[in-house]
């Protein structure tokens, strides 16, 4: 078990460097379109200033190359200042004399975001050089950015290396709820993913397998899974790589026992037809592109989630984004919330859906992280998790 915030002793005064994951959605333009990151990491940030630390928080938006404007962290400043006014300060950069000036003169309790660690490219490179100027701004790290925990970078695991560690509540609450489903399922449980890609998901579907009941999949995947199985799908998306794959499961669930239950009709538009009008289809061939789970597949998906007693779901079952193709995925958002199984929704898309179809407040466990959350269900190592010092050592 991972040391917590809880067991740190004697914040008062201390320096505290908080890796928190402030990867907010933005639109077009650049607005912030969702805050739920932020809000989700108050718990953490509150604890640490009642107990009087200097909280230095540091986080990456986006995947910028070098400086860009439109990713600078201050428009998460102006929110956290909501929060906690009169206590917030921006730092322009990450590591210099300046930031450490700022750090000089911080007070107890209060907090001082640096800009986006991202701007400078030893933090993917997890430069040691750049890990120590970190660590020389603090007595203490905390990592909370669950959603980034997968990565090997400086501010997630360079620096965890060089001070005393815990995780925060965000990252614990996470790794207690995904892993505590993993290992002690409610049974039935039933697992649903959806997605374009499927050679991302083949560890964590073999990995969920061993314990679920049932995997059901939609969306661009199971276009390949139907091929696997020497279905026609019509001009739908598919690629060698995502067929092998998919044949590599179907095989493996079918030496495990395990039951896949594909889409029995569709959602299609006709490629050579502009308008792009949907219709159903139980066989999709020649020009049609299959693009949403149909009527049937919806009612086959319902029955299981109304059977169970735990689901995990990731990944959209339909180009949900397009408003003729999104009530597949609203509809089993919907089901899989209505239902008095223990849900647990990862991955942005999926939380996305979930949020649009408003069912959000019924979902029990709402991942911060979508590729991480695929790797911890896999039952595969984090760096910025197994970075940190065990609780009892
Ligand atoms: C996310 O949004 O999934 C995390 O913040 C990780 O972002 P990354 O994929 O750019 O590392």
């Amino acid at each position: 078990m991972k040391r917590s915030i809880r067991d740190l002793v004697g914040l008062e005064g201390k320096r505290v460097l908080l890796r928190a994951d402030f990867n907010l959605p933005m639109n077009k333009v650049g607005k912030i379109t969702d805050t739920t990151r932020v809000v989700s990491e108050l718990p953490t940030i509150r604890y640490l200033v009642e107990r009087g630390a200097k909280v230095i928080i540091c986080s990456h938006l986006g995947r910028p190359k070098g400086f860009e404007f439109r990713l600078s962290l201050w428009p998460v400043a102006l929110i956290l200042m909501k929060y906690f006014p009169g206590k917030v300060q921006f730092a322009h950069k990450v590591i210099g004399d300046e930031v450490a000036k700022q750090v000089e003169s911080m007070s107890n309790g209060s907090i001082l975001l640096l800009e986006n660690v991202r701007f400078y490219k030893e933090e993917t490179e997890n430069d040691p050089e750049f890990a120590k100027h970190l660590a020389s701004l603090a007595d203490i790290y905390v990592n909370d950015a669950f959603g980034v925990a997968h990565r090997k970078h400086a501010s997630t695991f360079g620096v965890a290396r060089l001070l005393p560690n815990a995780i925060g509540f965000l990252m614990e609450n996470e790794i207690n709820t995904i892993e505590e489903a993993i290992k002690n399922p409610k049974k039935p449980f039933v697992a649903i993913f959806g997605g374009a890609k499927v050679q991302d998901k083949i560890k964590v579907i073999l990995n969920i397998a061993k314990v679920a009941d049932s995997i059901l999949v939609g969306g661009a995947m199971a276009y390949s899974f139907l091929v696997a199985q020497g279905h026609t799908i019509g001009q739908s998306l598919i690629n060698a790589e995502s067929v092998s794959s998919a044949s590599q499961i179907l095989d493996e669930l079918k030496t495990m026992g395990k039951r896949i239950v594909l889409p029995i009709d569709h959602i299609a538009y006709n490629l050579s037809d502009k308008k792009m009008k949907p219709f159903q289809t139980e066989v999709l061939s020649g020009d049609m592109v299959g693009a949403d789970i149909g009527p049937k597949t919806i009612n086959l998906f319902e029955e299981e989630i109304g059977r169970a007693r735990q689901i995990v779901w990731n990944g959209p079952l339909g180009k949900y984004e397009d408003e003729k193709f999104k009530a597949g995925t609203f509809k089993i958002a919907k089901a899989i919330a209505k239902s008095k199984a223990y849900s647990i929704v990862g991955g942005g898309d999926s939380v996305s859906a979930v949020k649009q179809a408003k069912c959000d407040k019924l979902i029990n466990h709402i991942s911060t992280g979508g590729g991480a959350s695929l790797k911890l269900m896999s039952g595969e190592d984090l760096p910025g998790i197994d970075v940190i010092q065990e609780k009892y050592i």
